[in-house]
């Protein structure tokens, strides 16, 4: 592991998973959005990205940007675009680069610099190798922010979810509650466990279940993001989320 930086980098919060594809640009776009319309001015982050090149909104910085109104170049939300579809150290690898916890952090300075918090988005889950010395759990450890966990809605998850949980708590990574999502082919009529995993998830883990995002539907374009906003909110309790970030934001 890379050597350890004192203090917060910046307030804010990491969107974590129980998995790749299980909803975090999503959420992360949500709870941005969900923000800044209440008038706090938070960003988004997504330090290393890999599986797709830049320009044809298929990213997650540009995903970000266009579901957020954010305006900013997906190059400085992401610093780090690596197109193979591999976990980011060995797709940086494949491109001929060896990236560092040190150089992901200072690539995120322009964002540092420009909002009171952050909400970043991690790659993967939490055991993914972001660096040939760090998981990403250790890049959340190094950043002192807590995280949020993304979990899908249905059979499978319990056992991803609590996995997700024992890891973060076991290298002292806050955690501020899971967020269940009914990702593409979630349908609640067949899988029976959807109605019992979050008051399971609760009791096994101690943590708060924030709600759980039904699924969207989806335009030729994409999400839209009015439509991201209005779900979210009706869906999400935001409070433990807003009171995170604000207890840091006020050097709490
Ligand atoms: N609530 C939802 N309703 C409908 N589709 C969804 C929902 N949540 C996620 N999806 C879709 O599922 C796919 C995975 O979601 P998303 O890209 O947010 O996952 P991710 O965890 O960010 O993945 P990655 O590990 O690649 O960053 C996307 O195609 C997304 O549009
Ligand atoms: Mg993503």
């Amino acid at each position: 592991m890379s050597k350890a930086i004192d203090k917060t980098i910046i307030p804010g919060l990491f969107i974590t998973g129980t998995d790749t594809g299980v909803g975090k640009t999503i959420v992360t776009a949500a709870i941005a959005a969900a923000l800044r319309a209440e008038g706090m001015d938070v960003g988004v982050w997504k330090p290393v990205q890999s599986g797709e090149t830049m320009g044809r909104g298929m990213t997650d910085a540009e995903r970000l940007l266009s579901l957020t109104g954010i305006q900013e170049r997906p190059e400085v939300v992401a610093p780090f675009t690596f197109e193979a579809p591999l976990t980011p150290m060995l797709a940086a690898k494949q491109s001929g680069v060896t990236l560092t916890v040190r150089e992901i952090i200072s690539a995120g300075s322009p964002l540092v610099d420009h909002y009171q918090a952050l909400i970043v988005e991690g790659a993967g889950g939490v055991a993914v190798p972001l660096t040939e010395e760090a998981f990403v759990a250790d890049f959340i450890a190094e950043l002192r922010i807590p995280a949020l966990i993304v979990a899908r809605s249905g059979l499978g998850t319990i056992n991803h979810t609590i996995l997700t949980v024992s890891y973060l708590e076991r290298i002292g990574v806050p955690i501020i509650g899971v967020i269940m999502n009914d990702i593409e082919h979630t349908e609640s009529n067949d899988d029976p466990s959807i109605a019992m995993n979050a008051e399971l998830i609760e009791r096994y883990s101690g943590l708060k279940v924030l709600g759980r995002l039904p699924r969207l539907p989806r335009l030729h374009t994409g999400f839209n993001s009015e439509t991201l906003l209005e779900t979210f909110r009706a869906a999400i309790n935001l409070a433990p989320i807003r009171d995170a970030i604000t207890v840091q934001t006020m050097g709490g």
